[in-house]
Formats: C-alpha cells, structure tokens, sequence
C-alpha cells in the first residue's frame, strides 16, 4: 500500500492545496494531510478549526485522512509509518526553503524522501497569508479556497477583525 504525508500549516487551506491533495490521493492509496501544531508561528486558526475545515473540503476523497501532530514531522511521519512527503512548489521562491526543509528531513531520517508536486498554474500566486490578508480587507477570493468552506473562513476573519 503506497502511502504518503501531505504536510502544512492550512491557516487556511487554499484551493493550492486542495490541487495538491487531490492530484496526490490519486497517486498513494492512503494520503494522511498533517496540520502542524506549531506554537512558535501564528495562526488565525485553531489547530482543531483547521482540521474541521480541511474535514469539510475533502468530502469527496475517500481515501484521505487529516491529522493534528506536535514536534518534528519526520517523528509524526516514522509513528504513522509513512516516508513519502509531499508537498507543493508554486513559484522559484519556494524552492529554497523547501529545498532547506527536504534536506534538513532527510539528514534526520534518510528513510524519508520528499516528493515536490507543481502547484496548478491558476494558483501559483496564491497563499493562505495573502488570503487572509485579501479578506480582511474586504476583497474577493471566492476562487481560491474551497465553496464548502468559504462561508466559515469569512465569519472567522469577520470575528477576528472584531477584536
Ligand atoms: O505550510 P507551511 O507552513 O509551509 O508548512 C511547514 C511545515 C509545517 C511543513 C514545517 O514547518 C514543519 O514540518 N513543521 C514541523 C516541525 C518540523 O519538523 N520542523 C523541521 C522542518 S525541517
């Protein structure tokens, strides 16, 4: 059975990702998304509002699973048995911390290979920072983060903006 861990951050997921997890769930047969728990960055999302979320864009992906995890990733990965990382390159500028990270994963465990995946061209100039930042000021960004979840995503940066 190949399997494989989709790691981020998802503050939120972006449409880019949603790309990324489906063109990987046809690839691996089991496809665990891996939110990180990482209190040194910070998020506008719970961890646990991330995983609903995430939960309520991959309806449609039988064989995927979403997972909080704590600490280093090449742990979570060796607990869950899984040494295949994807995780997707948009832009040149990417390439080097994800060229950093991918060594950096394989000096700690060689076991585990990093697998990079172009993002769809129609969104290589999209992230979840600028999103938030786009709503928050009130722009548009319907075409970029999932229909099911863009209701919930709004009344949160709403309430954020609140405070
Ligand atoms: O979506 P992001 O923020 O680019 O994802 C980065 C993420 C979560 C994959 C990375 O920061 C990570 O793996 N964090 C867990 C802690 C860890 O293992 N750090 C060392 C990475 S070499």
């Amino acid at each position: 059975m190949k399997k494989a861990i989709y790691p981020g951050s998802f503050d939120p997921i972006t449409n880019g990702h949603l790309d990324i997890i489906e063109r990987s769930s046809k690839i691996f047969d089991k496809l665990v998304v891996a939110i990180a728990n990482n209190s040194e960055k910070k998020t506008l999302f719970e961890p646990n509002e991330r995983e609903e979320i995430i939960n309520l864009s991959i309806n449609h992906l039988d064989n995927v699973e979403v997972k909080i995890f704590n600490g280093l990733l090449i742990d979570f990965a060796k607990q869950e048995k899984l040494n295949i990382i994807v995780r997707g390159l948009r832009v040149l500028s990417d390439f080097e911390y994800e060229f950093k990270m991918a060594l950096m994963n394989r000096n700690l465990d060689d076991e585990i290979t990093t697998l990079f995946m172009m993002a769809h061209e129609k969104y290589t100039h999209i992230s979840s920072s600028l999103i938030k930042e786009v709503l928050s000021h009130g722009g548009n960004i319907d075409d970029y983060i999932p229909n099911s979840v863009i209701e919930k995503i709004k009344i949160k940066i709403n309430e954020n903006k609140e405070k």
